[in-house]
């Protein structure tokens, strides 16, 4: 036989082969790669269901809660996966990690508080960075490359406080004051909401500062200190859900009436409150509109849909005339 035809159809059946086990070994890896996307939650093409993740300040905190319950009921209208994760007591930098490992598992989008620009923003941006959008939720990051934002207008909602101190007190008063904490922006800005307003009263004066740590326990254990330290004061202002019943509880263990006590939004126990004429006001948020807003919003947005970048969800004054229109926000 033909030494060349012998060679040359020996280079044929080797090609072939090779053609035969390329094919197979591509089948196998393109098999692979969607138990893969399965595994890790990134739904084939086939399967339009998006895993998003809601990272909150604390978790079982009744406030988000009411965020996660708004949000959970949004992802099951539109056939979303989502996951409610954060530290079990208030925790930034756990939060930040939180953060950071939602990132490292590819989520299709993040929902998260923007609690403190100089922290947050460098860890948003490289979510948005790699693909992933994200929405601020209850605390901005404006300049973050964020979505967009959902929430309260904080300073707006610091200033309709300031003008309920005035219009409960005639605008005289020595007021002490409990923010959430001292890190986060949403509560710095209550406060200077609250301090615009006040400062055009002389006969109003902040005479102390201090934090809670979002904690109830912590609330008490603050106003009780303050009242000890500052027997003139005669108002209480709170600008976190749980502050105004620590102050309510340190003011009866010390027997400290007549006390103004005005605080921040729609806990049953603040509600409940008010109703008995304990606590004067509260400035109540709306969270479960703000994690159906958020959950939403995401879906527009992988629908195509173009978004704004801010969503203020608005408060409402309550006092005792209105105090029930609280249990529906
Ligand atoms: C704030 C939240 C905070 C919550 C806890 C709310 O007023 O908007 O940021 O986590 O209070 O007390």
């Amino acid at each position: 036989m033909d030494k060349k035809w012998v060679s040359g159809a020996g280079v044929v059946v080797l090609f072939v082969l090779l053609l035969y086990l390329f094919i197979g070994f591509a089948r196998h890896s393109a098999r692979m790669g969607h138990i893969v996307k399965e595994l890790s939650g990134h739904p084939g093409q086939d399967k339009p269901g998006y895993h998003i993740v809601l990272i909150e300040q604390e978790r079982y905190h009744p406030y988000w809660e009411m965020v996660e319950k708004g949000a959970r009921e949004a992802a099951a209208k539109y056939g979303m996966d989502i996951e409610f994760t954060g530290p079990v007591r208030n925790n930034m930098e756990e939060q930040l990690s939180l953060l950071e490992k939602a990132i490292a598992a590819q989520v299709d989008a993040i929902i998260v508080q923007g609690l403190n620009d100089e922290k947050f923003t460098p860890v948003i941006d490289k979510a948005v960075n790699r693909g992933i959008p994200v929405i601020t939720i209850d605390t901005d990051a404006p300049a973050s490359r964020r979505l967009a934002y959902v929430g309260t207008d904080n300073v707006a909602a610091g200033e309709a406080l300031g003008r309920m101190v005035v219009q409960t007190t005639g605008g005289q008063g020595k007021i002490g004051v409990i923010i959430g904490s001292e890190l986060a922006k949403n509560q710095l800005q209550r406060l200077d909401g609250l301090k615009n307003v006040v400062q055009h009263y002389s006969g109003m004066e902040i005479v102390d500062i201090r934090s809670s740590n979002i904690s109830h326990m912590e609330a008490i254990q603050q106003a009780a200190d303050m009242l000890r330290f500052h027997p003139e004061i005669d108002v209480m202002v709170g600008t976190s859900a749980t502050d105004a019943l620590g102050m309510l509880q340190a003011s009866r263990s010390l027997k400290r009436s007549p006390l103004t006590i005005i605080g921040f939004d729609n806990q049953a126990g603040t509600l409940e409150a008010i109703s008995r004429g304990e606590i004067a006001a509260t400035v109540a948020q709306q969270p479960y509109l703000m994690g159906d807003m958020a959950v939403r919003l995401l879906y527009q947005h992988f629908q195509g849909m173009k978004i704004e970048s801010r969503y203020y969800t608005g408060v409402k004054v309550l006092d005792r005339s209105n105090v029930q229109e609280g249990e529906s926000l």
